[in-house]
């Protein structure tokens, strides 16, 4: 069968097994892999997309079912070839070990920030509660979605 998805932008056709997940076909079909492949069952967050603009686990999305919807991967985010303000304030606090769930943190704070131009402390650990660190960087995370949010309001 067809799926149809607009990918970072650009509208994909793709043929796919009923049971493929968004997560497979990004990975295994399109070779996709800022988007990483953890669990695979929904809990620990480090195949986060954007799905029509909203954070969404792609392992737990049928492929098949997708019918035109936008799809944002990290690359999706990349600002002129660049890297997103939000991967250089995890470079500037050190919140990136050894990387694995980076895409997932920084998908979903960009969507955060969209929404919450100063989250509280509180609303970004919320935000963030379906992201799983297994380095256990936390709190370098939230400094970075601090000074990331702190230089968006400024405009820099
Ligand atoms: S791989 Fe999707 S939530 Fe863990
Ligand atoms: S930096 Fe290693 S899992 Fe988060």
């Amino acid at each position: 069968m067809i799926a149809r998805l607009v990918l970072n932008g650009r509208p994909r056709e793709v043929d796919v097994r009923p049971n493929q997940t968004l997560l497979e076909l990004l990975r295994d079909t399109l070779g996709i892999f800022d988007v990483k492949e953890g669990c695979d069952e929904g809990v620990c967050g480090v195949c986060t997309v954007l799905l029509d603009g909203r954070p969404a686990s792609s392992c737990l999305v049928l492929a098949a079912g997708l019918r035109g919807r936008a799809v944002t991967t990290l690359r999706g985010l990349e600002r002129n070839g660049g890297l997103h303000p939000l991967q250089e304030a995890f470079i500037r606090h050190g919140a990136v070990q050894c990387g694995f769930c980076t895409p997932g943190f920084v998908v979903a704070v960009a969507d955060l920030l969209e929404k919450d131009a100063n989250p509280s402390p509180a609303t970004v650990r919320e935000a963030l509660s379906g992201n799983l660190c297994r380095c256990t960087g936390y709190q370098k995370i939230l400094d970075a979605v601090h000074l990331a949010a702190t230089r968006r309001r400024a405009g820099s």
